[in-house]
């Protein structure tokens, strides 16, 4: 078991300045880094593990391109009954081992029927549609401000700079408003259509706790959402399970090869 300061130390020699945070289906980015040193969550202090089924529950910290990375195999969503704190601590723990900038990915669902299962969606903006905030309770000044500023949550810079490397890769890729909901259902028609008319694109079942603890230490963040489904009552006829794991699995091989470009570029 290893304690922060002993976690600085390992990175001491590697100084990682951007961390990914890698969801379900796109483990294939961690496999590419080069020279891995692997850090089990079990095993640093005060970081929970993760429980989902396909979630490593790891770090891989190493090279990727040109660039030193530390990729999150394994995220904490709120429906594993975690406290929403937990995220703001993992992520302020990310801030004091040097990280400046987050990738984020995730699975979602589309609720604009231009937006296809398959295809890859840039957060442009979201709506907590929790109920629950990463920052509620006691505030550290040192870490981060009490009252955070959401306007620039998601940097037009590095959302810039992955586009332009999407367009050279003739991936197709779109932009738009993510909705967060704490899951583990799946939404009803209700939902969905309410969801609709708030203006929200997509909907899933994480990221959002992840931003606002980024925006809160004054990490720079770009996320992504890989479309698996249309959200429920979007279509007539019922999605088939292969179908949606087909598209995700497109959708997350375009992710994937879009990435390690933009470190390969950068
Ligand atoms: N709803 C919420 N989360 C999701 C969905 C969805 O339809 N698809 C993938 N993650």
């Amino acid at each position: 078991m290893i304690n922060i300061r002993q976690f600085k130390k390992l990175l001491l020699n590697r100084h990682p300045h951007c961390a990914i945070i890698l969801g379900s289906g796109l483990g294939a980015v961690a496999d590419s880094i080069k020279k891995p040193l692997v850090i089990k969550y079990s095993d640093i202090q005060g970081f929970p593990t993760s429980t989902v089924a396909g979630h490593k529950g790891q770090m891989v910290i190493g090279t990727l391109g040109k660039h030193e990375v530390l990729c999150m195999q394994g995220r904490f969503h709120l429906y594993e009954g975690y406290h929403p704190s937990i995220i703001k601590d993992v992520i302020s723990s990310l801030k004091q081992v040097g990280i400046k900038q987050l990738i984020i990915t995730n699975a979602a669902g589309s609720l604009n029927p231009k937006i296809l299962p398959g295809e890859i969606m840039f957060i442009t903006d979201h709506i907590n549609f929790s109920g629950l905030n990463p920052l509620i309770g006691e505030n550290d000044e040192k870490i981060g401000p009490r009252f955070v500023d959401m306007t620039s949550a998601y940097d037009t810079e590095m959302r810039k700079c992955f586009k332009s490397v999407a367009t050279k890769l003739k991936i197709k890729t779109h932009q738009g408003t993510y909705i967060f909901v704490t899951g583990p259902n799946f939404e009803t028609p209700a939902e969905i259509k309410a969801f609709r008319i708030l203006g929200a694109d997509a909907v899933g079942m994480s990221t959002v706790p992840e931003v606002i603890s980024a925006s809160y230490c004054g990490i720079k963040t770009v996320a992504m959402s890989v479309i698996t489904n249309f959200g429920a009552g979007m279509q007539k006829q019922k999605l088939s399970h292969e179908q949606t794991l087909a598209c995700a699995s497109k959708g997350a091989t375009n992710l994937t090869k879009l990435i390690k470009a933009y470190f390969m570029e950068k």
